[in-house]
């Protein structure tokens, strides 16, 4: 009966824990090196990357769409898919701490 209660709490543990190992320093790595052959607004760039579209006060106006570190994750792997990245899951969660660190300061 213990194991079994024990068992149960790790497995509801996991998620945080996941979200605690989030790296930002290797996000940031990520987040800096990523580039994109991409057509924005009728313009072809071969180099695009993040801060193509998202200066970092986008990251911080008023109306931002990100408003908890879930809609973060979920913000990032959305342009992930969308742009064809090909960051794999822990990427994703290691540049959503990393824009978290920087910008978005949620509590976790
Ligand atoms: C082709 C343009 C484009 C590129 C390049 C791009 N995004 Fe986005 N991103 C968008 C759009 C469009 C939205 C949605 C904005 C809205 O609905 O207000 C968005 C929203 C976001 C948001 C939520 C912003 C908020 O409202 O707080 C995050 C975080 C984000 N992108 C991360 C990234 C990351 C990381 C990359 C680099 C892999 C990236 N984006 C590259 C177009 C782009």
């Amino acid at each position: 009966m213990k194991k079994v209660l024990l068992a149960s709490l790790l497995i509801v543990g996991l998620p945080v824990s996941a979200l605690q190992a989030a790296d930002a320093d290797n996000g940031e790595a990520l987040y800096k090196e990523v580039e994109l052959e991409r057509t924005i607004r009728g313009e072809h760039y071969t180099d695009a990357n993040c801060d193509t579209c998202h200066q970092p006060a986008f990251y911080q106006r008023e109306e931002r769409k990100v408003t908890s570190y879930a809609k973060l994750e979920s913000f990032v792997e959305g342009c992930n898919t969308n742009l064809d990245v090909g960051w794999f899951p822990e990427d994703v969660s290691d540049v959503a701490a990393y824009l978290n660190r920087e910008y978005y300061k949620f509590a976790q």
